[in-house]
């Protein structure tokens, strides 16, 4: 019996390679100017599939953002394990800190370095090599069919409406996605929780036109100060998020998950100092770090634009200012609703001098997954032979907006990546390490063996 172990071993720099290959593909979904990128990548695994001997390959519902869906060749009378995955990537930028090039993967000191190398692309790229090493010498042990998407980085627009026309796409008895790291290196874990996300932009206009300031100063509405005023309200200097009716739908986590979540090892300071890299830690401290991560929503200004900001003075009353801001939601708020509430509350502290626009981005709705079912015990099973140890249940404070979708038919959906939390991903110098790779490729080996018995 050629085992997975066995496989690694012999293909190690095969695999590695493979996967640099797909890291060299730009694509990055936030940014048109790379959707030709998107489809070399979509075109990359596509081929890749071709080769594995799938019996079915498609690239569907965009010419530039395509999702693939290719089916492994029918075991009748086995389980299907849909495979959920992300081959889009963030942008690389700021580039003058990253080390190497985002786009020219790497290995040092035991780490592969490229921009998508943990965030999607390489946990993705575990699992299918997962299912190369169990079909290798015998007829596969279960239906697997991979989905993967090439926009979850811009809110997986596509693959929704995909989803809509094709619904049967998710039928399957269970839905792996590697996309959420371990608690802490030797930690692997299953989320049972996402946050949901509402990114909006708000702008400003308080004048027909810019103003000098010296001749208007005084008497002429400025638009940031307008903004400013706005974003100060949404907000108390605590944390409490002041948009009417935000709370109202936020379930508290049970006893037993919050007890759960305090006996996960934990080192304050060190997360503080090192991980988050501040002095203190903000947001409602009468809550404990994991609730706030994890439990309560948040609301974020990432950016503020408009005016003058560039080198040297200029004296100018802008009349026009805008800012992104996101909210991250929790179970059981709505993405719709938070919106709704969100431009009523910005309309209503908005000063009456300012016409203000809020406009919508993306969103995504908060997800709850049952970590008690048989499909968790099988990677359970499979974690503790391979790492030795089980995984945690712990919730993750991002999203992935399309996994209430993935489970429309039923089927459970597991979130279970080789990720560790100091991978950086969105960030300069995104890594994999390529043990967590390999041990990848080898839980999900484990775990496509079970599911089909
Ligand atoms: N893989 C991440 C989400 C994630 C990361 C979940 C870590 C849990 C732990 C995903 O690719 C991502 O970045 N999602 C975006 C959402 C999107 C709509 C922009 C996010 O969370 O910001
Ligand atoms: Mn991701
Ligand atoms: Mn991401």
């Amino acid at each position: 019996m050629y085992d997975i172990d066995t496989f690694v071993r012999v293909n190690e720099t095969r695999l590695l390679d493979e996967l640099k290959q797909l890291l060299r593909i730009p694509s990055v979904s936030t940014n048109p100017e790379h959707a030709g990128d998107c489809r070399r990548a979509g075109e990359w695994l596509a081929e890749h599939f071709r080769a594995l001997g799938c019996s079915s390959v498609e690239l569907k519902a965009s010419e530039t953002h395509p999702v693939v869906v290719a089916d492994g060749p029918k075991c009748p009378g086995k389980a299907t394990v849909l495979v959920y995955g992300h081959y889009d990537v963030q942008p690389p930028d700021p580039l003058d800190l990253w080390d190497t090039p985002p786009f020219e993967p790497v290995v040092r000191d035991g780490n592969l370095y490229a921009r998508g190398a943990t965030d999607d692309k390489g946990q993705v790229f575990s699992i299918i090599k997962a299912y190369e090493a169990v079909i290798r010498d015998s007829a596969p042990p279960v239906n697997v069919r991979f989905l993967i998407e090439g926009q979850e980085e811009s809110g997986s627009a596509v693959l929704f409406d995909l989803l809509e026309r094709e619904p049967d796409l998710v039928d399957a008895d269970a839905v792996l996605v590697a996309d959420t790291p371990y608690y802490a290196p030797g930690w692997p874990a299953v989320e049972t929780g996402l946050r949901g996300l509402c990114y909006a932009e708000i702008t400003v206009r308080t004048l027909k036109g810019d103003l000098h300031s010296g001749l208007y100063g005084g008497v002429a509405p400025n638009a940031h100060e307008a903004l400013v005023q706005i974003l100060t309200q949404l907000k108390s200097p605590k944390g409490r998020i002041k948009i009417p009716g935000l709370y109202e739908a936020v379930a508290r986590p049970t006893r037993q998950e919050r007890e759960a979540w305090n006996s996960l090892p934990f080192k304050l300071q060190k997360f503080m100092r090192q991980e988050v890299g501040s002095r203190e830690l903000t947001g409602l401290t009468r809550y404990s770090v994991f609730e706030r991560l994890w439990a309560l929503p948040t609301l974020d200004i990432h950016g503020i634009s408009g005016g003058f900001t560039g080198e040297g003075a200029k004296t100018v009353i802008p009349a026009v200012a805008s800012a992104k801001v996101s909210l991250r939601l929790v179970p059981n708020q709505r993405a719709r609703t938070v919106q709704r509430q969100l431009a009523r509350a910005v309309k209503q502290v908005a000063p009456r001098y300012a016409d203000v626009k809020v406009d919508f981005i993306h969103g995504a709705d908060p997800v709850v997954v049952d970590a008690t079912g048989p499909h968790i015990q099988l990677i359970d099973k499979a974690f503790r032979e391979v790492e030795g140890r089980g995984v945690v249940p712990i919730r993750s404070g991002g999203s992935i907006p399309i996994v209430p979708a993935l489970g429309k038919k039923g089927a459970p959906v597991i979130l279970s990546g080789v990720g560790l939390p100091d991978d950086g991903l969105h960030a300069p110098n995104e890594k994999l390490a390529v043990e967590q790779f390999f041990k990848g490729v080898r839980v999900f080996g484990r775990f496509l063996e079970l599911a089909g018995q």
